[in-house]
């Protein structure tokens, strides 16, 4: 899937943006979702994306979205209002934000940002610390959008109680056989319950409906080669939301030591200066944007999406994998074993943890 494209789908590109006979293709970057290619052509380099309309139902939606975002990010920094890069999307010969070519097949094509590299892990608190202030600014640069200005591409993405009534109605169903065998870290998402009656209180005191990313990587920000934040990427889930989720996830993709498949359960812990670099890079780089609601609720956002990321690897452990790629057969509940490893270390310090936020 990640090879260079078929000679029809290279002329069918070639034809959408006007490309030369001499343009070039290479495979670019580790995305796991969309299909990702380097095109250099006349001297100009360009990413070339293949949607993955599987995830995305409505790709049209996802590019009206992408193009609202780019256009609002690129004004503000325009007015001197956000300091970072900003994709942008080469619109086809025919002005449209993406090219459908005869296969079905969705692509679109942003400007390359040159001299730049993803990181998978952060390795320093420096790291998290930038992360978390070019997300933060990010978040705040779109708040003069306003969330109706984008559309919801995966209808109630982060809600816990969805994501806690699928896992229940699973569990129930075990339809491929597993419960049994899968029963103690059943147990341990059953007691994700204890957060849902905080979270709907805190809708009920307004929590802030924002544009949010919804998939904040480490690796979907890129840095400069003395360790910066440039630019933020993956635009395609950026939905209305809380900003609890997107720091919920940095906190879930940086504070432990081992990656989220790790089965050494005894070192999913909780760095506790990661997330004090990360709370402070993120107030920072968001100035005047968080509520007083979501600020007080930082070290809950984490322990909120680590749990809802769990359930969901739970969720289709019990189903029979039907959504993650796994690598062998128990790799889905591996996976949840380690993320409510990592709720549990992060509910025992939750108090600690919200002290360290500026
Ligand atoms: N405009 C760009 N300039 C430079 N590199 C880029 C650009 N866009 C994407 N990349 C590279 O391509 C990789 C994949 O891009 P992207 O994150 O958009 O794909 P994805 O399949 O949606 O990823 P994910 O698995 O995170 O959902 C990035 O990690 C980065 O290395
Ligand atoms: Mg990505």
């Amino acid at each position: 899937m990640n090879g260079i494209p078929a000679p029809a789908t290279r002329a069918g590109v070639a034809e959408a943006w006007g490309l030369s006979p001499q343009a070039r293709f290479a495979h670019l970057g580790n995305g796991l979702i969309n299909r990702t290619l380097l095109v250099t052509d006349d001297g100009r380099r360009r990413v070339l994306q293949c949607l993955n309309t599987h995830v995305f139902r409505d790709p049209a939606l996802v590019m009206r979205n992408c193009h609202a975002v780019t256009a609002h990010l690129g004004r503000e920094r325009a007015a001197g209002r956000y300091g970072y890069s900003v994709l942008e999307l080469v619109p086809t010969l025919a002005g449209e934000p993406a090219a459908v070519l005869d296969d079905g097949t969705w692509w679109r094509m942003y400007d390359h940002v040159p001299d730049t590299r993803t990181h998978e892990t952060a390795d320093t608190p420096a790291t998290a610390f930038e992360a978390g202030r070019g997300f933060g600014a990010f978040a705040a640069a779109l708040t003069s959008l306003g969330p109706d200005a984008v559309g919801e591409v995966i209808p109630h993405f982060h809600d816990p109680v969805r994501r806690f009534d699928a896992f229940r109605k699973a569990l129930d169903d075990d339809r491929a056989g597993r419960a049994t065998e899968a029963k103690a870290t059943c147990n341990a998402a059953l007691a994700f319950a204890d957060v849902l009656p905080h979270w709907r209180s805190l809708r009920e005191q307004g929590l802030a409906w924002r544009v949010t990313h919804n998939d904040c990587k480490l690796n979907n920000l890129l840095f400069d080669a003395s360790g910066h934040a440039v630019c933020v990427i993956d635009l395609d889930t950026v939905m209305p939301g809380s900003v609890l989720f997107d720091f919920g996830d940095m906190c879930r993709t940086m504070l432990s030591p081992v990656p989220e498949d790790s089965i050494e359960l005894d070192r999913v812990v909780v760095r506790h200066d990661y997330f004090e670099a990360l709370a402070r890079g993120y107030v920072e780089g968001s100035g005047e944007m968080l509520t007083a609601l979501e600020r007080d609720n930082l070290a809950f956002a984490a322990r909120l999406i680590v749990g809802v990321i769990g359930l969901r690897f739970l969720t289709d452990y019990l189903d029979g994998d039907r959504y993650f790629r796994i690598a062998h057969p128990t790799h889905n509940l591996e996976r949840a074993r380690n993320q409510f490893a990592l709720y549990a270390a992060l509910t025992r310090d939750a108090d600690a943890l919200q002290a360290l936020v500026p």
